[in-house]
């Protein structure tokens, strides 16, 4: 069976517990495809006062996250996942400074929990920055994967993490309830047009009626339609995406 494991480094593990508590992530969890550890960076400081930030050197705004908590938190729990399970970990770290994710990025982190792959479940080592960021010599000893999920400034790599791992666990086979429904979504590499539109009961709503050969049971009428419907819906709000300036395309 495969399975993903992440390990989640934090200054702040309550944020994910309702994330974890709740919905398809819960039932994943409890069904064994998918686990989710979490680690407090504050443990990993031996002093007094438990610091894991400092003022930056030459001055400036914000504290930083300190080399000397930050590596061996990540070394142990490096270390800890390499004995428990035999695939190598990936380390991910969180900055805007990163390559931005995407679906094709989330689909390499999944596969690599194949089983054809010749590996039990893929680790994921996933590292929350707070504050200003990391001290630089983090990334310098680590060699992290730099990881962002957009040109806009979060308080933290927390909800950027939630991104990743909600994004990743839901390609892992057996999570969602119908085995294709996620081969087919925007983005993945079987497909680069958005979806097209859908429509449930009532038929009619405030004069908006459900265009009529959806509701005329002809099959191919309406493969035909939805596939129009993708490519027009695309061209008018996502057209990049038919002009291959996907960003970071690889
Ligand atoms: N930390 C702060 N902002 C971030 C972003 N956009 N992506 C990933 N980690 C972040």
């Amino acid at each position: 069976m495969m399975s993903v494991r992440f390990d989640v480094l934090t200054l702040f593990p309550g944020i994910f517990d309702s994330f974890l508590s709740e919905s398809v992530l819960k039932s994943a969890i409890d069904r064994k495809l998918v686990a989710v550890r979490l680690y407090n960076i504050r443990d990993w400081a031996t002093d007094k006062h438990h610091k894991v930030d400092d003022t930056p050197y030459g001055g400036g705004p914000g504290m930083l996250l300190k080399v000397d908590r930050v590596v061996p938190c990540v070394e142990d729990v490096m270390r800890e996942t390499a004995t428990a399970l035999p695939d190598k970990p990936r380390l991910l770290m969180f900055t805007p400074q990163g390559r931005r994710f995407n679906q094709r990025w989330a689909e390499e982190l999944a596969a690599g929990g194949q089983e054809g792959q010749g590996g039990q479940g893929q680790r994921l080592v996933l590292l929350c920055g707070r504050y200003e960021g990391f001290d630089e010599r983090v990334a310098d000893i680590l060699q992290p994967e730099e990881i962002s999920v957009g040109d806009y400034v979060l308080n933290g790599g927390e909800v950027a993490a939630m991104a990743v791992i909600e994004a990743v666990m839901r390609l892992v086979p057996g999570v969602l309830g119908d085995e294709d429904s996620n081969r087919f979504d925007s983005f993945s590499s079987g497909n680069r047009l958005l979806d097209c539109a859908q429509y449930t009961r009532p038929r009619e709503y405030r004069g908006l009626e459900v265009p009529g050969v959806l509701t005329n049971g002809n099959h191919a009428e309406i493969e035909r339609w939805r596939n129009e419907n993708s490519l027009e819906r695309t061209r008018q709000k996502r057209q990049d995406l038919l002009l291959h300036t996907y960003e970071n395309e690889r």
